[in-house]
């Protein structure tokens, strides 16, 4: 059902968060004036590392609630320098995604008027579909740390898989696979070497493909994947992997198509308790905040996913179809090889719209 005003909530986060995500908003209002259809109230929340210095705190207590008032989340990143990297994801990322949000879809092309690293891999050649499970495998938090700072100190990191958490990102997956015209589905494990966990992964998607008979299915170990996605990516087209597999994997994908800075990132829940959470790929890259050198394209893109998933398709192909536009005049930030502006690029899409 179709909504005239959709409330997103929108954290910027730290970094280059902030930057990718205004401009992001830019876009989304600029599309939505465009169409006349529909409304976007952006509801600005202060979630971030500065918050957690000054407070302790990435989140208020009743965050939840807070987050169930809206129809979606628009995320940029989070992590700072003199915070630890686990102590930024699970404050603040984690907690909002885990559990609910187990499907992560992270698209990957080449999108025109960019390049792929490899010599000779066209846009066409490289369209892939990563589903990431989301909720649970090696990201868990499952684990702990015994005799601190002895030399026979022990950390533990355990695994923890679930067939129902499995057959439902597979069913998930299989979905994801059938809408897409090549109807096929990688899924890779590293079930040789881990012989419990990984196993029954394996036995569980074979089970869920019997559902699916019209899915053309394969099998990878993750080590071969990388070779395989490097040297015949146009082999692959929906990928299934574990929550760090598919995580490492993801990035890798991304920077084949060119750049980390163009991938989107969709946290579904599938099942509407939680409203889901749209993101670029990347972090808060440090490295070059504030100094207007943020690819906002994966922002872009991850709104369009937000878009697509709120039943609001004409904007979000108005989006990408502005974004394609932008790159292929040669408005790209500098690690597309250009020298745009985040905010130069933001208002190319803008004036692109139609
Ligand atoms: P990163 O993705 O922030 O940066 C990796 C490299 O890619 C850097 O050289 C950076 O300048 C470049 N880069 C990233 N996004 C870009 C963009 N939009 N445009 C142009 N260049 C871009 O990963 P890194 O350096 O490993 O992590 C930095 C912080 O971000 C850490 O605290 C990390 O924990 C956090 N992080 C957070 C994520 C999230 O919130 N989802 C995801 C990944 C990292
Ligand atoms: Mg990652």
């Amino acid at each position: 059902e179709r909504k005239a005003v959709y409330k997103i909530a929108q954290i910027g986060g730290d970094g280059i968060g902030p930057e990718v995500i205004n401009a992001g908003v830019r876009v989304v209002n600029a599309a939505a004036k465009k169409l006349g259809t529909f409304k976007v109230d952006f509801n600005e929340l202060d979630w971030s590392s500065d918050r957690y210095k000054k407070t302790g705190k990435y989140l208020p207590e009743d965050y939840i609630e807070v987050l169930k008032q809206h129809d979606a989340i628009f995320f940029g990143a989070v992590g700072a320098p003199d915070v630890p990297d686990h102590i930024s994801l699970w404050g603040l990322r984690l907690a909002i995604c885990q559990p609910h949000m187990y499907a992560n879809v992270r698209r990957t092309r080449i999108l025109p008027g960019t390049q792929s690293p490899l010599r000779d891999c066209a846009a066409g050649d490289l369209d892939w579909c990563i589903i990431r499970e989301n909720s649970e495998g090696e990201y868990a938090g499952h684990g702990g740390r015994s005799h601190r700072g002895m030399p026979y100190e022990v950390g533990t990191e355990v695994t923890m898989f679930t067939r129902v958490g499995i057959e439902r990102i597979a069913r998930f997956a299989f979905q994801i696979a059938r809408s897409r015209p090549r109807k096929l589905l990688t899924y890779v494990t590293k079930s040789n070497a881990m012989r419990n966990g990984m196993v029954l992964w394996d036995e569980a998607v074979e089970n869920v493909a019997h559902e699916f008979p019209d899915v053309k299915m394969d099998h990878m170990l993750v080590d071969a994947m990388t070779v395989r996605m490097t040297l015949n990516p146009k082999s692959l087209d929906t990928i299934l992997a574990t929550n760090l597999h598919a995580d490492i994997l993801s990035d890798l994908a991304a920077a084949l198509a060119g750049s980390i800075g163009i991938a989107p990132t969709a946290n579904i829940d599938p099942d509407r308790v939680m409203p889901s959470m749209f993101e670029p790929i990347h972090g808060s890259a440090f490295d070059i905040t504030g100094m207007g050198l943020a690819n906002p394209v994966g922002t872009f893109w991850s709104a369009c996913e937000m878009l697509e998933w709120l039943g609001e398709t004409e904007a979000a192909e108005m989006i990408m179809k502005a974004t394609e536009k932008a790159c292929v005049d040669g408005i790209k930030t500098r690690d597309l090889g250009g020298s745009a502006t985040t905010e130069e690029v933001a208002d190319a899409v803008i004036a692109r719209l139609q």
